[in-house]
């Protein structure tokens, strides 16, 4: 079974000061996290889409969701986040396994609510590579050249940038693999594996990559908001 986990657990707080996390900011005519959910709910892969979300506003996410989809909405199950991004994956496991059963071959294609740019092409490559090679990262080769600094004030090296990718979601798991991957990990471990890719790399697991879309951006920072306001008038226009 494949299953589509929309991570929406965080507060935005590079945002700044805005009344709500920025997953529920409006951007076009509805709020970034529905824009995200409706490029998943137009799959017909999932067994279900997950979205977690922090707990005080899992009503309004219902809410929402019953709102924009209709009769889609059905398709949705809306849980609780957790503490870090790596424990609100977790989250989603557990109801899988709570309530479909968890086997070698259950799929988790996770992407970050606040990504609503992304393509059915990415999310068809994930599901394919991911039940071929079992875990996926979506990337872009990097544009900057990406510098290493240890300390913060001088460079210590200045890998060669056609190496050099960007991360971006989805990123596709066999779900029982990473619950066991991750479980293996200690707390410390934990505190700094905040990219769920990373588990298995540092495992020795291979992690397949699709080839992302520059323009399938993260809103991070208020700037970024602007950016994917455009982005929305731009498809309109299409
Ligand atoms: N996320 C999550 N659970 C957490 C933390 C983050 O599901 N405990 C989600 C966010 O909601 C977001 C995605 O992971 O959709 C990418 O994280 P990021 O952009 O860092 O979001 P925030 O943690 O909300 O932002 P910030 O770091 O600025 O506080």
């Amino acid at each position: 079974m494949v299953f589509g986990v929309i991570l929406a657990g965080g507060i935005g707080s590079r945002m700044g000061n805005v009344e709500k996390p920025k997953q529920y900011l409006k951007v076009g005519d509805k709020p970034i996290i529905i824009h995200t959910i409706e490029k998943f709910i137009v799959h017909d892969a999932f067994a279900k889409l997950i979205v977690l979300c922090p707990k005080p506003w899992v009503e309004n996410t219902k809410k929402l969701v019953d709102k924009y989809l209709g009769e889609m909405a059905s398709q949705v199950v809306v849980l609780e986040g957790g503490s870090s991004r790596n424990e609100t994956i977790m989250n989603s496991i557990r109801y899988i396994e709570s309530e479909y059963g968890l086997d070698d071959d259950t799929l988790i294609v996770t992407h970050d609510s606040v990504r609503p740019f992304l393509t059915y092409r990415i999310i068809e490559e994930n599901i394919k590579y991911g039940i071929k090679y079992g875990a996926v990262d979506t990337v872009i080769p990097a544009t900057d050249t990406i510098v290493e600094s240890q300390g913060g004030d001088v460079i210590s090296s200045v890998p060669d940038r056609s190496k050099m990718y960007q991360g971006q979601t989805p990123q596709t798991f066999k779900a029982k693999k990473l619950k066991d991957l991750y479980e293996s990990l200690t707390d410390d471990e934990k505190e700094i594996l905040t990219d769920a890719s990373k588990i298995f790399v540092i495992k020795g697991e291979k992690v397949y990559l699709v080839q992302g879309e520059v323009f399938n951006i993260k809103i991070t920072y208020p700037y970024d908001l602007r950016v994917a306001e455009s982005l929305i008038q731009d498809q309109k226009k299409k």
